[in-house]
């Protein structure tokens, strides 16, 4: 097989400077992850992987956001679900016949033509070419010792396991666990068929020598199971189990009482309890619900329960974890509390602003900065390439990179049509200790006038906003600026100070002067601002070595 050669690799990332310290810093990519892994991740680097795509389930899925403002339930779209025979997809599917540069297996090239013949050029085979193409360079990154699990639903599960098969078996690798994810609530219940109540994980490792910590995720007992081991002595609980001659009756082995012990004891062996149930391949954990303490209102959002699982038996301390498909980040999140390094990857920017938001509320703000965001926009010249890129599943990135960004990833993105459509985004600031008042966030990549500046006052009125902001990529004019400070100042009485009613911002601020809002959001960022304590930065400096430390 021949391979691409990436240009760094991910314990490479970025070095971060904290106080005194440098560390070596895990990495977030924002973009495709197909061009990810093959840029820039090399070849055998990677312990775990864990991915959770899109389970080809038709149809899209919104963010919903918990607020503090009015409207604290605004909706944006998180991801589309909806495959699609178009240019991509027969690109990949051409890219995989051809197998120009040798990088795909023979049986992976002969089963994708065989799928083709059977389900034709429509959006099932537009997914399992996505995945195809994906599982080939997890494949690559993934070191000897390394397994990887593809978290789908019985949806395609069957065919996405033919492609791992070709992909991983054809190349020495095994396939080891099919686990059912089961939950007691949620799935699709109906009275025309079994209620659906389980994921479906496939579990697969590069080779026969992978890591698997069995005693690191040994189940609890239950009380029935408990209740089987049901004398002690100095050792423990322990059963007793009677093995039985070959011409008695009775064959196998069974439970047998003490006076048994007694009267047999060459035929009778003491089990005493482990400190755990040995893990099977059904899991019940409970999903993320409405009032779970872990919910972030990404629609997918798994439990951290079910990543530490993978994560403990499957990696060890200082191991590298990959999520190619992050979402808000549960696998980085429990990657870094269990003190492993971690690769994360998304390809829209609302996920990436989320994972750092989800970091910086469990370790604090200093986690943000020793983590290395790749893909955002440095400069102007990326910036405008973002913000004029032609790709369906880009929609609006460019706005809501900008609006993000500048506010620390506290603003909401509004996707709704309609009288709003004008507005990119709102935020909410504290205007005393319960009360709070709406920012409205508009993003332009070009052509901004005058007019922009009215239509927005417009907005404020509607919306009832007490401050507008205009993001521009190109620099406002004379009479725009005229126009904005025409609107006046509000005067926080909180903080003791005046803002425009209208400010302008440009990408040129964000970028080159690191310009973002100043204004505090709510009482929640406050309160997380003084959780940068020593605890979080020795938690820190604990796991991630000092890079002069390194060989
Ligand atoms: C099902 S969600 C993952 C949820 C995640 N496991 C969690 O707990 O938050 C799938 C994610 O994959 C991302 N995604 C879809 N296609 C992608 C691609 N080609 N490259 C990178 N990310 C992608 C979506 O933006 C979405 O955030």
């Amino acid at each position: 097989m021949k391979n691409v050669t990436p240009d760094a690799s991910p314990t490479e990332g970025g070095l971060a400077a904290i106080g005194a310290n440098t560390y070596r810093v895990s990495t977030l990519y924002y973009g495709d992850n197909l061009d990810i892994l093959r840029r820039k991740i090399r070849a055998e680097t990677v312990d775990l992987c864990y991915i959770d795509p899109p389970f080809n389930s038709k149809r899209n899925y919104n963010q919903i956001y918990n607020n503090v403002g009015n409207e604290d339930r605004a909706q944006a779209q998180a991801f589309i679900d909806t495959w699609k025979w178009d240019d991509l997809a027969i690109a990949g599917h051409r890219e995989i016949l051809a197998n120009a540069e040798g990088r795909f297996q023979p049986q992976l090239v002969e089963l994708i033509k065989g799928l083709h013949k059977v389900l034709g050029e429509g959006s099932l085979l537009a997914y399992l070419t996505s995945m195809a193409l994906r599982a080939t360079e997890i494949f690559r990154v993934l070191k000897p010792t390394g397994s990887f699990y593809l978290h789908c639903d019985p949806t395609s599960s069957h065919y996405l396991k033919i492609i791992l098969d070709a992909v991983f078996c054809s190349q020495g690798g095994d396939f080891v666990n099919e686990i059912a994810w089961c939950y007691e609530l949620g799935g699709r219940v109906s009275k025309k068929a079994y209620g659906r109540r389980h994921d479906t994980l496939l579990f697969y490792s590069k080779t026969g020598d992978r890591t698997f910590n069995y005693a690191d995720v040994l189940d609890e007992w239950d009380d029935k199971g408990k209740a089987k081991f049901r004398y002690e002595d100095e050792k423990g609980r322990y059963r007793l189990i009677g093995r039985f001659l070959k011409d008695s009756p009775i064959k196998g082995h069974r439970d047998v009482s003490p006076k048994w012990e007694q009267d047999h004891p060459e035929l009778v062996q003491r089990y005493y309890m482990k400190a755990g149930k040995a893990q099977v391949d059904f899991w019940n954990i409970s999903p993320i619900n409405q009032v779970s303490r872990e919910r972030l209102g990404f629609p997918t959002q798994k439990p951290e329960e079910l990543l530490e699982r993978i994560i403990r038996a499957s990696s060890n301390e200082g191991d590298t974890v990959l999520d190619a498909y992050c979402g808000c980040g549960t696998t980085v999140a429990v990657a870094q509390r269990l003190k492993r390094k971690w690769i994360g990857m998304d390809i829209t920017y609302q996920s990436v602003s989320l994972v750092l938001r989800r970091l910086e509320k469990a370790f604090g703000p200093i986690m943000v900065n020793a983590v290395h965001i790749d893909g955002i926009p440095r400069d102007m010249e990326s910036a405008e390439a973002l913000a004029h890129k032609k790709d369906d599943r880009l929609r609006k990135e460019f706005e809501k990179w900008a609006v993000l960004t500048y506010t620390n990833n506290r603003a909401v993105i509004n996707e709704k049509k309609g009288a709003d459509a004008g507005i990119d985004a709102r935020a909410f600031f504290m205007t005393g200790r319960t009360d709070n008042a709406k920012i409205i966030f508009q993003v332009k990549s070009g052509g901004v006038k005058r007019g922009d500046i009215a239509t927005l006052r417009g907005d404020m009125g509607r919306e009832q906003a007490a401050l507008a902001i205009l993001i521009t990529l190109e620099p406002p004019s004379g009479p725009m600026v005229k126009e904005a400070k025409a609107a006046g100042q509000y005067t926080h009485e909180e903080m003791g100070r005046a803002y425009d009613r209208i400010s302008i911002v440009t990408i040129k601020d964000i970028i080159e002067r690191g310009k973002r809002l100043e204004i505090p959001m709510s009482l929640e960022v406050l309160a997380e601002a003084q959780r940068v304590d020593e605890s979080t930065q020795l938690q820190l400096s604990a796991f991630i070595p000092p890079a002069e430390n390194e060989s």
